[in-house]
Parts: structure tokens; sequence; C-alpha cells
């Protein structure tokens, strides 16, 4: 019978129920948040005399005590302690006496949660933005060095044009930048205090919600307490954040694995990001962007795993909603870590550019440019542009030549209209280099591209 809510039960809970319903063993994440907010809580409680001055000095200075023995691996989490709320003031209560037991005065366990998992999940969607930047700044020391390194743009993993290699990173820092944005914008949306909602209704003690809020660093307190203590749309929002950005990694991992490969050879991953294999000795496996890949999945789950819990659930709190944790927790774990070795592993991955403007050779990836060539140069509507340059294709294949490298009697032949000129139409520099509308690969532009990407960098 020692538990905080045990007066109305006449027999202790069984140890499966314990087992059950505790959080304690995850949500001890919270404790730095947990015992910020009860300061915070404290401290308005004394301002609003709802609490001495020297009560509230008791009450700081045995919270403070608490999280130094937590730090130091001291403090005893106890599974029949249930949470960790529970856990802290019990412990609190232990060291500084009756006094502790004042603490939990207009507050439920409701709105404490409620400000404990809010405020961890606003840290870490800025620490996660944080190492988004780091990231960036990666993938632009590696496109600085690529902006005329040629290789063949796809569409549907054909051959499609010539672009060059710092185009194709472009494509990821756009994505990342976009990630950035949505994890700057929940922190925005969502950063609204809970706290004073009490357990749905509110309280009837005079207390001060825009203090605590101020005391919190949020920037405003929340318009209605029977939404706010089963508000977990800020969970929801960063395991979308963290799914859609491990979608974008999950991409950038696949092109990382298939560019490893003999049959592209784009690109070495350092030994130190590979592994080998236990019977084949020859092999050199990019097991870093596979796992990035696979984790990817495991947090869509999450967020899957949390719509699901949330849907149906009558207002306003119901333990359901403990269920909400493990999964944020997992997520933000595999976001920091995937950040950071994708990181590593481009800043120590070789690129083979050589690999990459061979392959420009084949498929033909000047085609393109002969349309264009017929429809600027000879007045030829761009259809039966695009029919003639089929035609020069299909020879390219029966003789076995790549159209960027065919002589010109072979064009001649094909139309008339065609002159000397078209030669150079088919170089694939000069390919890379004509798309230059805006947001296109030619050098110019893509330059363009990553100036305007280091300019974001430099103003976060
Ligand atoms: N451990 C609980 C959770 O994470 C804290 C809130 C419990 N509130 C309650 N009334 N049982 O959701």
């Amino acid at each position: 019978m020692d538990k905080m809510w045990s007066g109305r039960f006449s027999a202790s809970a069984s140890t499966l129920l314990d087992q059950f319903n505790a959080s304690i063993m995850y949500d001890r994440k919270l404790y730095r948040e947990d015992i910020e907010g009860s300061i915070a809580h404290a401290t308005m409680l004394a301002q609003q005399g709802i609490l001495t001055a020297k009560e509230l000095k008791l009450i700081e200075n045995g919270l403070l005590q608490v999280k130094s023995e937590i730090e130091s691996g001291e403090f005893e989490w106890k599974i029949s302690d249930e949470d960790l709320h529970m856990g802290i003031e019990k412990r609190l209560t232990a060291i500084i006496g009756d006094t502790g037991k004042k603490l939990h005065t207009a507050r439920s366990r409701n709105d404490q949660v409620a400000v404990d998992f809010r405020r961890f999940v606003l840290r870490k969607n800025k620490e996660i933005s944080k190492a988004l930047i780091s990231l960036m700044d990666e993938i632009i020391v590696v496109a600085d060095k690529h902006t005329q390194t040629l290789l063949p743009g796809m569409t549907h993993l054909q051959h499609a044009q010539p672009i060059n290699f710092a185009f194709h990173l472009g494509a990821y820092l756009s994505m990342f930048k976009r990630d950035i944005e949505r994890f700057e914008s929940s922190v925005k949306r969502n950063n609204i205090s809970p706290l004073g909602c009490a357990a749905l209704a509110g309280t009837p003690h005079n207390i001060d919600r825009d203090k605590t809020a101020e005391l919190l660093g949020f920037d405003s307190v929340s318009i209605n307490c029977l939404d706010t203590v089963s508000d977990r749309d800020f969970a929801l929002e960063i395991l979308f954040n963290i799914s859609t950005m491990m979608m974008h990694i999950s991409r950038l991992s696949e092109e990382l694995v298939m560019w490893s490969s003999y049959e592209f050879g784009f690109i070495e991953l350092s030994d130190e990001y590979s592994t080998g294999s236990s019977i084949m000795p020859q092999k050199k496996n990019p097991d870093v962007p596979e796992l990035l890949r696979g984790k990817t999945g495991r947090v869509y789950g999450s967020l899957m795993g949390l719509l699901t819990v949330m849907k149906g659930l009558p207002l306003a709190y119901n333990k359901d909603t403990q269920e909400d944790k493990e999964g944020v927790f997992d997520a933000i774990e595999t976001a920091e870590i995937s950040l950071e070795i994708l990181k590593e592993a481009i800043k120590t991955m070789e690129v083979k550019s050589h690999n990459m403007e061979s392959a420009c050779a084949v498929g033909h990836l000047s085609a393109t440019d002969l349309a264009d060539y017929l429809v600027e140069k000879c007045d030829v509507p761009f259809r039966e542009a695009h029919f003639i340059t089929g035609r020069a294709v299909a020879k390219g294949e029966e003789i076995n030549v790549d159209l960027s490298k065919m002589e010109f009697k072979y064009l001649k032949e094909i139309d008339d209209r065609i002159n000397e000129d078209v030669m150079e139409y088919l170089g694939l520099k000069h390919s890379m280099n004509a798309r230059i509308s805006a947001g296109g690969t030619a050098t110019k532009r893509t330059l363009e591209q990553l100036e305007y990407f280091k300019n974001y960098l430099t103003s976060k």
C-alpha cells in the first residue's frame, strides 16, 4: 500500500500490474524536463502565495539533489513507483519531508507528463535540425568539388540526360532543407504550455499559467485544458518529421548502395564505414546505407503505431497515451545516429568521377539535344524532331555508336536539314550546360544553387 494513489484501495497492487502499468523504465529519460517543470511550478506557487518562500527553497534544493542523484546513477528507479513523476516526488519527500507533498498542488500527472514530453520533443526537434545542418555542410563540401563532374541523370533508372554530380547532390540538399523547416515549424506550432491544466478541467487554485510558461520557455499557454492533457500532435509531428527525413535518407542510401556496386562503381565507401562478409573474403558491403534504408521502415512503424494509439480515444487523458513514448524515443535515437553516420560515410567516401563520366558514354544521353537542335536551328516542330531523333538513336543502336559520338554523315542521311554545327550540340558537357533554365543542371545554375544553400546555412 505504498502507492501515492492508494487511499481508496484496500489491497495492494499485484506485481503483475506493476510491471504492466509502469512507464518508469523508459519515461525516466524525461527526468530533466520533469525536474525543471516541477521547479517552475513550485516557483509559481510561491509567487501566488500558495507555498511560502521557505517551502519553495526546500523543494527546489530537494529537486536539485534528486537530479544529481539521477545523474550520478545513485537514484533507484523502482517499477513499483509506476512512473518518473511519482518516483521523483517520492524521493523528494523522503529527502525534505512533508513539504514535498505540497508540490503536486494544482497539478496532475496529466499536465505534468504533457509538459515533460512536449519539452523533450521540442528540444529534440531543434537538435535534429542542427544535425541536419552539419550533414548539409558535409554534402556541400563534396558538391563543391563536382560541379563539372558528369554522370547520367536518370528517370525510371534509365539513362536520361547528362547532369553534374553537384546538381545531383543539390537534390538532397533541397530535401534536407525542407526537413529542417519542418522541424522548425513544429517547434513554432507546439511551443505552448500545458502546465496548469491539471487533470483535465483546470484548477480552482489561484495559479499563474503565464508565469510557468515563461519560466519553461513556452511562447504561450494552451487554450483548452481538455484538449491539452491528451494532445499528442507534437509527438506525431516529430514522428512524421523524422519519417520524412528518413525517407530522404533512405533514397540517398539506395543510391549509395547502387553506386558502390561494380555495375555502377561511382563511389567507394571508406573501410571505416564498410563491412565484410563472414564467408566471402572479397566482399566489401555497404551496410551503413543499407541499415539506414532499413531503419526508415522502423521509424514509419512508430508513426503508424502512435497514430493508431491515438485514434478513437475519448476525451481527455487515457492510459493508452502512455504508449506514446517508446516509439518516439526510438525514432529520435534512430534519427540522431543515422544523421551522424551518414555524414561520416559521405565525408569519407571516394567519388569515382572517372566512372561517372564514362557511364555517360552509353544510352544516348544527348538525344534530347538533337531534338532541341532541330527545333531551334531547323524550325522543326518538336514532335517531328522527337521522331527524327528516334531514327538517329535507332541508327546508333544498329552501328553500336552512342549519339554523342555519331559521325555527321549518318545524321545528315537521316535528315538533310541537319548541319555540321549539330556536333557541338551532341557533346555531353554541352548538353549539361545547355540546361540553363532556373533550377537546371548547367554548372552556372548548379553554382547558384550551392550558393543558395550556403547562404541558407550561414543564416542558421
Ligand atoms: N505515466 C503516465 C503517462 O506517461 C503519466 C500520466 C498518468 N496519469 C494518470 N492519470 N494515470 O501517460
